[in-house]
């Protein structure tokens, strides 16, 4: 990236920008990742613009043919950014003209490269998105196996990271689902707001050629145009609402993360995770680390990072274009890169999480898990519920003094706290009599587990085919 080169706008300056401004207001080390999406928006642009009789027919064909050398040289690694050229747009300008001479100048017509930016970002925002929308729907799917495989297997349910009541495995994992499946709904809806057509906003304005927005809106795969000039190239917040979806897929995954991080614990024990996503100790030769659900942990603040640095960027920009807005790039290609990475590991890590039903039991022993289940069972047979509480609350005590389950206890001493007690309890305090009673919509019985499951195929395969 170097050589002397004049400014595409130099005409009006008496002097040459210093070196080191020239770096510090240049964006070619990073916008160079919007030149597929700048050249499919230029084509449009000179497409329309000889429909409109704007641009001679010849013309048009030596751009064509210009930009799509272009295009093959800078995916075959062998374009020459420079510096000099500022962005990405004076870059592919510069080498056009260098090659069809003046109809490469006739391109920026009826355009400014405010609207051209604001296209270009509207472009690769909706291809990562839509990148981004599979590989969350594979994560959604690999969710849903795991569920299924898990549907009946026991495991504490925590609150305040005590065991709480019995749930299932699967019930757990389709928590997330909803979850996820919530994500997917958010980024669709941001897609819709997403896609519209910046591109005949010219600087702020618009222009005075008769163009046809509409025509460059339908090649370009949009659903309208802008409506206003001036908010189609100042406007940035596709941008952050995409960050705030992002942010929201990376706090699940996180918290799903944590929990993996705990179960592969041994003091936990409840699930293997694969060994390529863990590493070693260099030192210690009995350690596995959870080095990727950690770092899924920790990329998450880097993407909050992201969305707070947009949201900070705008709020003091005065409309229209400011070249502030140039630093939405980095963060934004950042949050794609970590999402992307984040959900295509995270899908192959799902599939290949093994449960460890034994362990998940041993701790709902000893977790006294059923004491809501009999506290219910008394007031099914008329005890007020804050009294049965209170003569659960004591049979727990007894149970711990034992070190016993509250099941391990005589019924001649259940009954010492309640005469409403009688041999079936030992069916209620049971773990499958527990989980099985939790059966309706939303609740963790097994046969529940089953029907969600088969829901949420359901509404997968039609979130596919949309
Ligand atoms: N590189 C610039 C950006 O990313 C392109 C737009 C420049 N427009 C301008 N008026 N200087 O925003």
């Amino acid at each position: 990236m170097s050589h002397p080169v004049s400014q595409l706008w130099s005409g009006r300056f008496s002097e040459p920008v210093a070196e080191r401004v020239q770096r510090y207001t240049a964006s070619i080390g990073f916008d160079y990742r919007l030149a597929e999406f700048d050249i499919q928006g230029s084509l449009a642009h000179a497409r329309m613009l000889t429909r409109q009789n704007i641009l001679s027919a010849d013309d048009l064909v030596a751009i064509e043919r210009g930009l799509g050398e272009i295009l093959a040289e800078i995916r075959a690694g062998h374009f020459e950014w420079k510096l000099e050229l500022e962005d990405v747009h004076l870059n592919i300008e510069r080498a056009l003209t260098e090659r069809v001479g003046d109809a490469g100048k006739r391109l920026h017509t009826g355009r400014s490269r405010n609207d051209q930016v604001a296209t270009d970002v509207r472009l690769y925002l909706r291809h990562g998105l839509d990148r981004i929308q599979h590989a969350l729907h594979a994560c959604r799917s690999a969710l849903l196996d795991l569920a299924e495989r898990t549907a009946e297997v026991a495991m504490p349910g925590h609150t305040h990271l005590q065991v709480a009541q019995p749930v299932t495995f699967g019930h757990h994992m389709m928590a997330y689902f909803e979850m996820l499946s919530r994500d997917a709904g958010r980024l669709e809806d941001c897609r819709a707001r997403m896609n519209r057509l910046p591109l005949g906003a010219a600087a702020l304005a618009g222009t005075g050629y008769p163009i046809d927005r509409e025509w460059v809106a339908r090649e370009l795969g949009f659903d309208g145009v802008c409506e206003n000039s001036l908010d189609a190239v100042s406007d940035r917040d596709f941008a952050i609402e995409f960050c705030a979806c992002a942010s929201l897929v990376m706090t699940h995954f996180s918290r799903l993360a944590e929990e993996l991080i705990l179960w592969m614990n041994p003091r936990f024990g409840f699930i293997d995770v694969p060994d390529r996503f863990c590493t070693g100790s260099s030192i210690m030769p009995q350690k596995k680390n959870p080095d990727v659900p950690e770092l899924m942990r920790g990329k998450t603040g880097r993407v909050h990072g992201h969305l707070l640095g947009l949201l900070v960027l705008m709020k003091g920009q005065p409309l229209a274009y400011n070249k502030d807005n140039q630093e939405d790039k980095e963060p934004l290609f950042d949050t794609v890169d970590t999402l992307l990475d984040t959900l295509e590991i995270a899908a192959d890590m799902l599939a290949g999480i093994r449960v460890q039903p034994e362990a998940m039991l041993s701790a709902l022993r000893q977790g006294h898990a059923t004491a809501t289940d009999l506290a219910d069972y008394l007031v099914r047979k008329g005890l007020p519920f804050r009294d049965a509480h209170e003569v659960v609350a004591r049979a727990v005590r007894l149970a711990e003094e034992r070190g016993c389950e509250l099941a391990q206890l005589a019924l001649a001493e259940l009954q010492a706290f309640s005469p409403l007690i009688g041999e079936e309890v030992y069916g209620v305090l049971s773990l499958s009599g527990s989980l099985h009673s939790r059966d309706h919509v939303g609740g963790t019985a097994p046969s529940q587990v089953r029907a969600a499951i088969a829901r949420a195929r359901v509404a997968l395969a039609r979130d596919a085919a949309d």
